[in-house]
């Protein structure tokens, strides 16, 4: 009995040094309390309707069964003034963190872009992390930072699985198409969309300290560690990150402030940009976004809890 308390205080005391501790819990019917919705006209001019929470709520936009949310878009009318659809930014902001969401579905087919990512105030200026992002039938997650001058990645000193796109990260860099960031395309399949969804989705973690930088997994859902799935995660045994962002060639302070939010939005700079030449897809992306309501069936994101550690 002796021996054993002396065991666990010394597990305790050796365990708390770099232990997570969980901060906040997104989850269930007190899910959407957390979050601010924002009813804006998108600035990256999509073919979009932001809501309010209530006419989300009554619109059937917005609902939690089984403890699950739905967030998603109109997929029954024609709209001219663009698709009724979701944009909400947590009400707390942080400067660090592991961030795991749990999730089942997300939005995906011609003419979407959603994202989840956390952003700063005075873009660019607090930063942004974007985690989980892609337009149209996209098949491989795209991870991207943006910030302001001077914040550079160097894919020789990183340990990321995943596929460097772009290394400067400053919205305005030059030798990069404006504000492409930085930015890693995952080499799994099972990452984004279509394939993402008929895998049941899993689990996306986010480490942010100021030591360390960024990095970001992908855990599809047969293959969640158990120290994530028992709430006591630990990142030092997932092995390599798809994407790893060191503050060695950047500075932590580009970073601060940020909410962590979704968005399900239509068309715009990207997802319009790229429809026809990269994606194949049909008509004209605000003509079919407007008028195909049925074609927007798989626009959702089912989301089992988002927990935040510090
Ligand atoms: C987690 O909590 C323990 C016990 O209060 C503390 O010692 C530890 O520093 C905390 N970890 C972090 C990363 O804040
Ligand atoms: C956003 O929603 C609020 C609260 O319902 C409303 O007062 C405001 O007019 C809406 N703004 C826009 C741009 O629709
Ligand atoms: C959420 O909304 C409240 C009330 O409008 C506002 O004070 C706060 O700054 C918003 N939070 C974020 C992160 O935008
Ligand atoms: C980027 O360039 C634009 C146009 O020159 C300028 O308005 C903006 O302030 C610059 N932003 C940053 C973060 O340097
Ligand atoms: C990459 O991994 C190596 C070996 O595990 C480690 O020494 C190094 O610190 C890691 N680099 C970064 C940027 O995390
Ligand atoms: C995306 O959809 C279009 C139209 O259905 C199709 O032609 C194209 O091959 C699809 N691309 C991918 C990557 O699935």
């Amino acid at each position: 009995m002796r021996l054993t308390t002396v065991f666990s205080v010394t597990t305790l005391l050796l365990g708390s040094a770099s232990a997570w501790n969980l901060t906040d819990t997104y989850q269930g019917s007190t899910f959407f309390d957390g979050f601010n919705f924002s009813n804006i006209t998108d600035p990256t001019k999509g073919t979009v309707q932001y809501v309010d929470r209530a006419t989300a709520q009554s619109s059937g936009l917005i609902s939690v069964k089984n403890n699950v949310i739905t967030m998603k878009a109109d997929d029954t009318n024609v709209t001219p003034n663009g698709r009724p659809s979701i944009r909400i930014a947590s009400k707390k902001t942080y400067n660090s963190g592991l961030f795991i969401l749990d999730l089942t579905h997300m939005p995906t087919g011609c003419g979407t872009w959603p994202a989840y990512w956390l952003v700063g105030p005075k873009w660019p200026n607090g930063g942004e992390i974007d985690i989980i992002e892609g337009v149209n039938n996209q098949t491989n997650n795209h991870i991207t930072l943006h910030t302001s001058a001077n914040c550079q990645m160097d894919p020789t000193s990183s340990n990321g699985t995943g596929k460097w796109l772009t290394n400067n990260c400053a919205v305005n860099a030059t030798g990069q198409s404006p504000n492409a960031g930085c930015s890693v395309q995952s080499s799994s399949a099972t990452s984004y969309g279509r394939g993402f969804n008929s895998a049941q989705g899993g689990v996306y973690a986010t480490q942010w300290k100021d030591t360390t930088g960024i990095q970001v997994w992908f855990f599809p859902r047969r293959s969640i560690p158990s120290d994530i799935t028992s709430g006591h995660p630990n990142p030092a045994s997932w092995g390599k990150p798809t994407a790893d962002f060191p503050f060695s060639k950047c500075s932590s302070n580009h970073f601060s402030n940020l909410a962590i939010t979704f968005d399900l939005d239509f068309c715009g700079v990207w997802a319009g940009a790229v429809y026809k030449s990269q994606f194949h897809c049909p008509g004209t992306c605000s003509d079919y976004v407007i008028n195909q309501p049925k074609a927007f069936s798989e626009a959702y994101w089912n989301i089992n809890s988002l927990k935040v550690y510090q």
